[in-house]
């Protein structure tokens, strides 16, 4: 029996959405992407244009949200008859995904002769946030009078999704498809999200390294990288600037994160030291090697049958934390402990040891490659436990934590 998860800890619990649709062949996603918001926690009201209604019917949008849909402005549903206002001041965003040429072309001259267009501009401009996700053709999305369009409805307040770029259901390639429901449901949580690291620029490392042994040997060691893409997320979703430099992992990038990918921790150090006076945090949530082999054999290593073992010297590798720690001025940076045992002070000690602000200690055995963790922030000050929760939760919460501390100190780059 599956436990029904409370709504609070949804990403979109307790939010009230309208989805609307304009006319456009990826109305076929809108369906998806309403099943991805209400999962998500959202209660979702349905809008529809009349051209939306030729490509998908408002019969699996209503299924799907539970709430009749609204296609017309002569709707006689509402005890004031008046939907345009009522949908709008009880919405805590529209969304309208596709956005056709056409459509943003209404909203562009703030015509309003139909109900989706009519309840984005009867909306209250501070409190109703609207975001389009622009679905077209590339040449369409190209054309001149799209790009005064999509400008004027930008000046105007409203926000962009996308497009994104790739196949189109013509047949041609290039920009003006709509996001997928995923990343559109991902835009729409980062959306809600408290912008506190605004302006900022985070540099994270994440994952472990490899050391080469020969070609195809080398050392490594258990870390997924999770939580260091989980906090890469979280900042982008707070407003930063981020660049990820990420060791072997199988992981997908966050949106809106610059990702540079590296292998052992020499070419960490080299990607990472460069970079990073120009950053204002630097979250050093990789689980470096410590050693790497002396040299790495330029052919494989061959068991010859006689018995005897190759025998590997090792070498240390830069601490690239301490080294970005001693740059002048250095980034706010925080250290991650990943230990076996007596985590507080172990980490304590690294705070000491690497000069840094702010240490955040964990079981490593207990949350290598798992979905959750628990943390122990340490500092100069004490200590703050973060129990056992998801790890894009707690990275949201060490991201309130250092933009607490960057606003109590000014921004130290
Ligand atoms: O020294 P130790 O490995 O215990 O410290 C862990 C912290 O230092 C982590 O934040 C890790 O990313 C960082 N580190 C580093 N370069 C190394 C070793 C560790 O940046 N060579």
């Amino acid at each position: 029996m599956s436990i029904p998860v409370p709504h609070s800890t949804l990403p979109l619990g307790g939010r009230h959405l309208v989805l609307g649709l304009s006319g456009g062949i990826a109305c076929y996603k809108s369906a998806e992407l309403l099943r991805e918001l209400t999962r998500a926690g959202a209660s979702v009201q349905v809008v529809m244009t009349d051209a939306a209604c030729h490509f998908i019917t408002p019969v699996t949008m209503q299924a799907l949200s539970g709430l009749p849909v609204v296609t017309s402005q002569w709707d006689a549903r509402e005890p004031n008859n008046m939907a345009h206002i009522n949908l709008s001041r009880e919405a805590d965003a529209i969304l309208v995904a596709p956005a056709s040429a056409d459509f943003i072309a209404q909203i562009a001259q703030g015509r309003a002769d139909e109900m989706l267009s009519l309840l984005c501009i009867a909306r209250p401009v501070e409190s109703c946030p609207l975001l389009l996700a622009p679905a077209m053709n590339r040449e369409m999305w190209a054309h001149p009078a799209t790009r005064r369009n999509v400008a004027q409805v930008l000046a105007d307040g409203a926000l962009l999704l996308g497009p994104g770029s790739g196949d189109q259901a013509c047949g041609e390639v290039g920009d003006g498809r709509m996001l997928e429901a995923t990343e559109l449901r991902d835009e729409l949580i980062a959306f809600f999200q408290p912008k506190l690291l605004a302006g900022k620029r985070l540099l994270i490392t994440a994952g472990p390294t490899f050391e080469p042994i020969d070609p195809v040997r080398g050392i490594t060691n258990r870390s997924s990288g999770k939580m260091g893409f989980a906090i890469a997320r979280a900042a982008q979703e707070a407003g930063a600037e981020v660049t990820l430099v990420a060791g072997p992992v199988a992981l997908a990038t966050p949106r809106h994160v610059r990702r540079i990918d590296v292998q052992s921790a020499l070419q960490m150090f080299d990607a990472v030291l460069p970079l990073a006076p120009g950053f204002d945090v630097f979250v050093g949530t990789a689980a470096v090697a410590d050693w790497r082999p002396v040299t790495a054999a330029d052919q494989k290593i061959k068991k010859d049958g006689s018995g005897v073992v190759p025998t590997l010297a090792f070498t240390e590798n830069p601490d690239i934390l301490a080294s970005v720690a001693r740059l002048n001025p250095p980034p706010f940076c925080v250290g991650f402990a990943a230990e076996s045992q007596d985590v507080a002070r172990h980490a304590r000690e690294k705070l000491v040891r690497k000069h840094l602000p702010l240490v955040v200690g964990n079981l490593g055995p207990a949350t290598f490659g798992r979905d959750d963790n628990s943390l122990l922030l340490i500092d100069a000050e004490g200590e703050r436990a973060l129990p056992t929760a998801d790890k894009l939760s707690l990275a949201r919460e060490l991201v309130r934590e250092i933009a607490e501390r960057l606003g109590r100190s000014g921004s130290p780059a």
